[in-house]
This record gives C-alpha cells, structure tokens and sequence, in this order.
C-alpha cells in the first residue's frame, strides 16, 4: 500500500525542533488518514493572527518538549465558543501547563472561573507561572489531581467541560455528564478522531476510550453531538435538558 508522505506544515511556532515534530507524528497518523488536506492545514495557520507573547512561548515550549497542546487553531475555537455561550463557568479535564486554559480564560468575563486539573506538579508550576503573567490566576482555580477525582467533588454546574485527558479514560467522563453541565452547556472534546486512528485497525486502550465516549454521546438523546475535523478532530455535545 503507498503510504502519504507526512506533511511539510510548520508548527505554529515556525521551529526548527516544531518542524520536526510534526513531520514524525503526523507521518505516523497521516500513514493512514488525513483528517485536513495538508494544504488546508497549511493555509488555516498561514491566516492565523500572531498571539500575545505569553502564548507564543508556550507554543515554542510545547514544540520543544513535544508535548501536546491544542494549538492556536482548536485555542480561538475554545475562546469562541464559551465567548459565544456567555459562559462563565468551565471545567477543564487535563490542563498541561496552561494554554487552553488562557484562551478559556480569556472567553470568560470577570467574576468567572475556570477550574483546571493537572496531575504533573512541573506543568501546574508552569500553569501558575503563564497565566499568572497576563492576569489570569484570579479567574482560574488549578488543581493538582487526577481530572476524574476533580469532577467528582465538583458539582458544578458548569456551562462548559472541556476534556483532554489521557485517551483511555474518556468513557469514564461521560456518566458525570448529566449532573456537572447545565442544560445547554457543551462539553468539548479534544482528539475523537484521534488523527485518523478511529478508523484503521488500532485496538489500543486509548483508540477504544475514544471511540467508546463517541458511541456512548452519539447514543445519547439529551445530547447533540458533532465532530469537527480540525486538528484530531474536536466533539462538541450540547446538553438538550
Ligand atoms: C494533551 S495534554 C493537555 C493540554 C492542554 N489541554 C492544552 O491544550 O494546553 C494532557 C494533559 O493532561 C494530563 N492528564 C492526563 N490524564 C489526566 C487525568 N486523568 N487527570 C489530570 N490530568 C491528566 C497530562 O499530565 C497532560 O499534561
């Protein structure tokens, strides 16, 4: 079978190190699906407006270490939607070092909050360091715990849960669902196409935590329940009532 060479697209952050990245990964996902045409990629980061300095270090930072944040692409589309929402309360499950936390942040007005959690002690460091530089420790409450221990004792309700943990708990989200976001909230999910793993023959924990929340939301008449192919592809649930 001919396999899809990786695509050239730079990280946002145009390194060298960034570069490097993405050609390994992506040739390893794209060897059987790409979700974006390369050149679609390409041009949505092309029109992408530079960030504020505080984002664009944490860019360089994720590309250096290789780690794996959502990007400015999946970052406005967060803003975006709890911006659009009014949301003022939002949890987030698996919050790195910070970065879709500011955009979150940044959505959100005065008086709001976004609960983060994180079980890397060295990210919620750097967490508290970033968003401490552009003002917004005062919105956010960062917790060092598991995501899953954090939504339990949270009752919410919250008008957005994003999620971002590892993969192969995501199932184990779905059942606080029902009592942690208002009706009409969203829950947003990073990587339900898990770069084109969903559809090949992976039987990995991580590809079935995938595609068991995907079935156990699509399933779900209190939901509505889209994916959108940007990056690994990003689900968005609406809580009917
Ligand atoms: C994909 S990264 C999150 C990136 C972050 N959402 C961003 O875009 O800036 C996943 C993070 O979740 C953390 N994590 C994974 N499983 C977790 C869990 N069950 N509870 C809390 N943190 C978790 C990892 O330590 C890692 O930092």
């Amino acid at each position: 079978m001919r396999r899809t060479a990786a695509p050239r697209t730079p990280r946002p952050d145009g390194s060298r190190a960034g570069r490097r990245l993405w050609g390994r990964a992506a040739f390893r996902y794209h060897a059987r699906v790409n979700i974006v045409d390369p050149r679609i990629e390409e041009y949505l980061e092309r029109i992408t407006p530079p960030r504020p300095e505080t984002l664009e270090e944490m860019e360089r930072l994720a590309a250096r270490r290789h780690f794996p944040i959502v990007g400015p692409l999946v970052g406005r589309f967060l803003f975006l939607q709890a911006r659009a929402l009014g949301a003022r309360h939002v949890l987030e499950l698996g919050s790195g070092f910070g970065y879709s936390a500011w955009w979150f942040a940044q959505a959100i007005p005065a008086g709001g909050r976004v609960v983060m959690s994180e079980t890397s002690t060295e990210n919620c460091a750097l967490a508290r360091d970033f968003l401490g530089r552009d003002g917004l420790l005062e919105k956010v409450t960062l917790h060092e715990a598991n995501a899953l221990d954090v939504i339990e004792r949270s009752p919410g309700p919250f008008d957005v849960i994003f999620c971002d943990i590892d993969k192969h708990d995501y199932p184990r989200v779905y059942p606080f669902l029902k009592t942690r976001l208002r009706p009409g909230g969203l829950f947003i999910c990073d990587n339900m196409l898990w770069f084109g793993r969903v559809v090949g023959p992976d039987e990995d924990d991580d590809t079935r935590g995938v595609r068991e929340l995907t079935r156990l939301l699509y399933d779900d008449a209190g939901y509505v329940t889209t994916i959108l192919p940007l990056r690994g592809g990003v689900s968005l649930s609406c809580r009917l009532g």
